[in-house]
């Protein structure tokens, strides 16, 4: 491990930058980005070099950083393509072989909040107050199932939600569907220090109105 960079011991990851190092991990202007800490402290416990990771809705391609630097093999895919080395693909069916792949990263939609792309398919489009969107969601997670060789992980990131004074639980309804097809091996909190509501203004509201600020979102650590 590079002496300047944390691995992580509780479950509660808090890294105060989104991306670590002089070299950029995907692109910090991607709505939804994941936080580059995350995947690198994910491929420090459960890869070794030369290993394969496979990010099946890759996004900005901050998998494909992370992996490469730490010299995994890694393929990423998503729906919409920003560079690339991205292979245009649609996650609930995996041009993957069964049994091929040592881990999975993932950061799916949490629900219809973000337009990621024009495409039909993207599951982003289908709110989570809706069982359809749960139901997508895990034909991502069988062909997951499928790809991953036995006894290996995988990381999914999700978050609840609360819009128009309804909350949602998405994590424990994602969680649900998740534990057909895998076996828990923990689950972490992920703060969210760079949402764009973490101003004195929205915490304000949220006292007067009587709502939380999402504080956190969920990283799922399971295996085949
Ligand atoms: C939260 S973003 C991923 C961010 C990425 N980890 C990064 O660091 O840039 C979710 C991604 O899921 C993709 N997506 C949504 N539905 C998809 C589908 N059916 N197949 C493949 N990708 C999909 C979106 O295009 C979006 O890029």
């Amino acid at each position: 491990m590079s002496k300047d960079l944390i691995l992580e011991s509780t479950t509660l990851w808090d890294f105060p930058t989104q991306n670590y190092g002089n070299m950029p991990h995907g692109n910090n202007k991607y709505n939804g980005v994941t936080p580059a800490f995350v995947i690198w402290n994910l491929l420090q416990r459960y890869t070794k070099e030369g290993d394969l990771v496979v990010d099946p809705m890759c996004g900005s391609g901050t998998t494909i950083d992370v992996a490469t630097e730490l010299n995994r093999k890694v393929i990423g895919y998503d729906l919409n393509i920003t560079r690339p080395e991205i292979i245009k693909n649609d996650s609930r069916k995996i041009p993957l072989a069964d049994n091929s792949v040592d881990f999975v990263f993932i950061d799916s939609p949490y629900s219809d909040n973000i337009k990621y792309s024009e495409d039909s398919r993207c599951i982003g489009k289908i709110s989570c107050e809706r069982t359809e969107f749960y139901d997508e969601l895990e034909k991502t997670a069988s062909e997951i199932a499928r790809i991953l060789k036995p006894n290996k992980a995988m990381g999914w990131v999700i978050a609840d939600q609360w819009v128009k004074k309804k909350f949602t639980p998405v994590g424990f309804l994602m969680w649900q569907r998740l534990e057909k097809y895998f076996t828990p091996i923990e689950l972490i909190c992920l703060t969210r220090r760079n949402q764009t509501s973490n101003t004195p203004i929205w915490h304000s509201r949220a006292r007067q109105f009587n709502f939380y600020l999402r504080g956190f979102k969920y990283l799922f650590i399971m295996k085949k």
